[in-house]
C-alpha cells in the first residue's frame, strides 16, 4: 500500500484539492455531485442515493425517503463522520503526515477512519467493545486498523473503550507530541458540524426542498444534531425526531429531562446513557423508544419486499419514520437514513435461533432459508 503523505485531500465535490494541514477550512462542501473519475476514497464519501421506501410510504400515505448510507465506501454513514473529523484534525494541525489515528468505536467509525487513513497515509489503532458483531470486527481488521477489543463497560468506568483510546493517545503524545490524534467522535463537535455542512444540505437537495420531518437514531448524536440544524436553518417548521433503541436513555431525556433507560436491543452503534457534546442542544421535537420486535421485522420486510439489506439500526430509523408519518398525517415527506448494511450483522439479524432467543419474530421466508438441521447431519 502506498503511504504517500503529500497527496491533496479532495473535498466532496472532487474538485478542490487541499494539502493536509493547510489552513483552508473544510466547511463549504459542494451541493453538486462529484465528478468522475474520483481521485481518492475521500471523494467517494457521501452523495448517497435517496431511496423511496415503497411499503412504508404505502402504509402511511406519506413519502418516506431514506439516504442509502450503506453505499458509502466503508459501508456506513460513519464514513462521513470519519472524513469530517479527519479534515478538521488536519486543518487544525492535530494530525501530521504519517501520523496515528486513535479512536474508540462500536466499529463503523473505526472502519471509516482506517480506510480513509489508508488512503491518506495514516495508521490507526481502534479500541472497540468485544460485544460487537464478528463481521464488524473482521471488517475493521481487514481495513488495516490495529484492533484492541476491550470489555464492554459503562461510560463511567475508566476502562470504557473511549477512555482507553483517549489514554492511549495521551500516553503517546506525552512521549512524542502530536504523534497520535484521538478522534473523539462522541465529544468532538466537528462530527456534528460536518453533518450540518454536508448530510443536511444533501438531504434538502435530494428531496427538492420538500422535507416535513427528519428522524434517526443517535449514537454520538452527530447525524441527528447536524442534519437537524441544517434542515431547521432552511425551514424552521421541519420536525426533527429521535428514534431511540430500547436500552438507551436518550428518548427519556428528551421527553422528561431524565436519563432513564429500560429494556435492551440487539441493534449496535446507536443509543446512549449520557449526553454527548454532539447531542447536546440538538433541535429535537419528538422522541420515541423503539423496541426490537417493532424495528427488526421492518429490516426483514425491507429486504424481502424491496431488496435493501440494511442493519438493525436502520429498522429503528424506519420505525421512527412510520411513527413520525402517523404523527404528521398523510401527505407529508419524511426522511431518514439507512445507516449500514445487514450483512454486517448477518449472524444475528438473519439467524432464526438467535432471533427466537431474543423474542423477535422470525419471518417464514427466513425460517425456510435456514431450516433447523436434524442432529447428526
Ligand atoms: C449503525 C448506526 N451508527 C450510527 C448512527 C448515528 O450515528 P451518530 O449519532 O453517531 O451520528 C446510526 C443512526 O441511525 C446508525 O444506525
Amino acid at each position: 500500500m502506498t503511504t504517500t503523505t503529500t497527496q491533496p485531500i479532495v473535498t466532496l465535490d472532487g474538485q478542490q484539492p487541499r494539502q493536509p494541514g493547510l489552513p483552508s477550512a473544510p466547511t463549504s462542501p459542494s451541493e453538486t455531485h462529484p465528478t468522475n473519475p474520483r481521485p481518492d476514497l475521500a471523494a467517494t464519501v457521501g452523495h448517497t442515493p435517496m431511496l423511496r421506501l415503497r411499503e412504508a410510504s404505502a402504509l402511511t400515505g406519506c413519502e418516506i425517503l431514506a439516504k442509502a448510507e450503506f453505499l458509502n465506501p466503508g459501508g456506513s454513514i460513519k464514513d462521513r463522520t470519519a472524513l469530517g473529523l479527519l479534515l478538521d484534525a488536519e486543518h487544525r494541525g492535530l494530525l501530521r503526515p504519517g501520523g496515528l489515528i486513535v479512536e474508540g468505536t462500536a466499529g463503523n467509525t473505526g472502519i471509516g477512519l482506517a480506510l480513509l487513513g489508508a488512503s491518506l497515509g495514516y495508521r490507526s489503532v481502534i479500541f472497540m467493545p468485544q460485544t460487537q458483531s464478528r463481521e464488524k470486527i473482521d471488517a475493521l481488521r481487514i481495513s488495516g486498523a490495529e484492533v484492541r477489543l476491550v470489555p464492554a463497560v459503562p461510560y463511567r468506568d475508566p476502562d470504557h473503550y473511549a477512555h482507553q483510546a483517549r489514554r492511549y493517545a495521551d500516553e503517546l503524545n506525552g512521549v512524542a507530541p502530536l504523534s497520535a490524534w484521538f478522534a473523539d467522535q462522541f465529544d468532538n463537535t466537528a462530527n456534528r458540524d460536518w453533518h450540518e455542512a454536508t448530510t443536511g444540505p444533501e438531504i434538502w437537495q435530494d428531496a427538492g426542498g420538500r422535507v416535513d420531518g427528519f428522524v434517526c437514531a443517535a449514537g454520538t448524536g452527530g447525524t441527528l444534531a447536524g442534519v437537524g440544524r441544517a434542515l431547521k436553518a432552511r425551514n424552521p417548521a421541519v420536525c426533527i425526531a429521535l428514534a431511540d433503541p430500547a436500552g438507551s436513555a436518550l428518548a427519556s431525556y428528551i421527553n422528561t429531562g431524565e436519563l432513564v433507560a429500560s429494556g435492551n436491543s440487539i441493534s449496535e452503534g446507536i443509543g446512549s446513557s449520557r449526553i454527548t457534546a454532539n447531542f447536546d442542544g440538538a433541535p429535537i421535537d419528538l422522541a420515541w423508544s423503539i423496541p426490537d420486535d417493532e424495528s427488526v421485522p421492518l429490516t426483514h420486510q425491507l429486504l424481502h419486499q424491496e431488496g435493501w439489506c440494511v442493519g438493525g439500526s436502520s429498522g429503528v430509523n424506519i420505525a421512527g419514520a412510520i411513527r413520525l408519518a402517523r404523527k404528521l398525517g398523510p401527505g407529508h415527506t419524511i426522511v431518514t437514513v439507512l445507516a449500514d448494511a445487514g450483512t454486517r450483522y448477518q449472524a444475528k439479524l438473519f439467524n432464526p435461533p438467535f432471533l427466537r432467543e431474543k423474542g423477535i419474530p422470525v419471518p417464514e421466508w427466513l425460517a425456510r432459508a435456514f431450516p433447523v438441521e436434524p442432529a447428526g447431519t
